[in-house]
């Protein structure tokens, strides 16, 4: 048997890769309990587990093809901890640890603080007596030079400067006026490619020409109300591939037309409670650091 030698340039480069990871929790004990926004009512306990676990073990499945997922571990008694959108906002290893408006999401603080210093996170807080909902209300441009904070409904405004400081990021603040839309990421979604999702009466006038003033027109992706009731800009987007709940076939058109490829997850359970898939995940440290030997 003869053995080629190697050479050097041969190998490839090492990729110690730590790809995109989102952290999701299993709705074991989801339920609608409490009513702490408009989605939610007439809702109470109208929810079914069977359900849910198979709409979210969907999710779950379609997200795994695409990215690394995390798990942490349901809490009985904490039905909205399934919603990890809530728990923090990450950027480079440091999480900005989520102050929940409603006492009834505050012991989920707890569970999420542990986890993340568990998995080496750098963990710091804001003043007590300013809430903040982690990445349902702050979400990052694509290139990560702007974080787009929402206030009004569960964010305080005060928190955004904490954020501006903690994350040494441009903070712009917008004004969520409609009661349903209560989270950012319940009426906004800044895509790849530089494209935005949004739906615009969720907005007041000078929160609309904020955005307009960043994305041109013909990235903007309006929602009209009959998608956004379907919590469309509820998205979750991974290199080019957008993923969302069922929504109409003329966004779906257009988010094609734009590029994009779509999944749709029927997630009517979680919309009981107010949530749907960008809800569902929270985004954790993408980092990758490639050696070329
Ligand atoms: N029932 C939850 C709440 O009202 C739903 C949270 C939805 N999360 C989100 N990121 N929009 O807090």
């Amino acid at each position: 048997m003869s053995t080629q030698p190697i050479e050097l340039t041969d190998i490839p480069p090492i990729q110690l890769a730590r790809r995109a990871r989102y952290l999701m929790c299993p709705p074991h004990f989801y339920d609608v309990n409490y009513v702490i926004n408009p989605w939610m009512e007439g809702n109470l306990h109208r929810s079914s587990r069977e359900r849910a676990e198979l709409q979210w073990r969907n999710l779950y499945r379609a997200l795994t093809r695409l990215i690394d997922v995390e798990l942490i571990a349901p809490q009985s008694g904490l039905p909205d901890m399934v919603f990890t959108a809530n728990a923090g906002l990450e950027r480079s290893g440091t999480v900005v640890l989520s102050r929940f408006y409603h006492q009834e999401r505050q012991s989920e603080e707890q569970c999420f603080r542990q986890w993340f210093q568990e998995a080496g996170y750098t963990v710091v807080e804001l003043p007590t007596d300013v809430p903040f909902e982690g990445e349902g209300d702050a979400l990052f441009s694509i290139d990560g030079s702007r974080l787009w904070v929402g206030y009004g409904r569960r964010t305080a405004r005060e928190s955004h400067r904490f954020l501006a400081r903690a994350l040494r990021v441009e903070v712009i603040s917008l004004h969520l006026t409609d009661p349903r839309f209560y989270h950012l990421d319940t009426c906004f979604a800044p895509l790849d490619d530089g494209y935005v999702m949004y739906y615009p009466d969720a907005f007041d006038a000078a929160s609309l020409e904020k955005i307009e003033e960043y994305y041109p027109l013909e990235k903007r992706i309006l929602v009209s109300e009959e998608d956004a009731i379907r919590f469309a800009c509820n998205a979750i987007h991974v290199d080019g591939t957008v993923v969302l709940n069922c929504v109409s076939r003329e966004l779906t058109g257009r988010l094609e037309s734009a590029g994009f490829r779509v999944v749709q997850i029927d997630l009517s359970e979680f919309i009981k409670a107010g949530g749907a898939a960008k809800c569902l995940v929270m985004n954790l440290a993408t980092e990758k650091i490639s050696l070329n030997l």
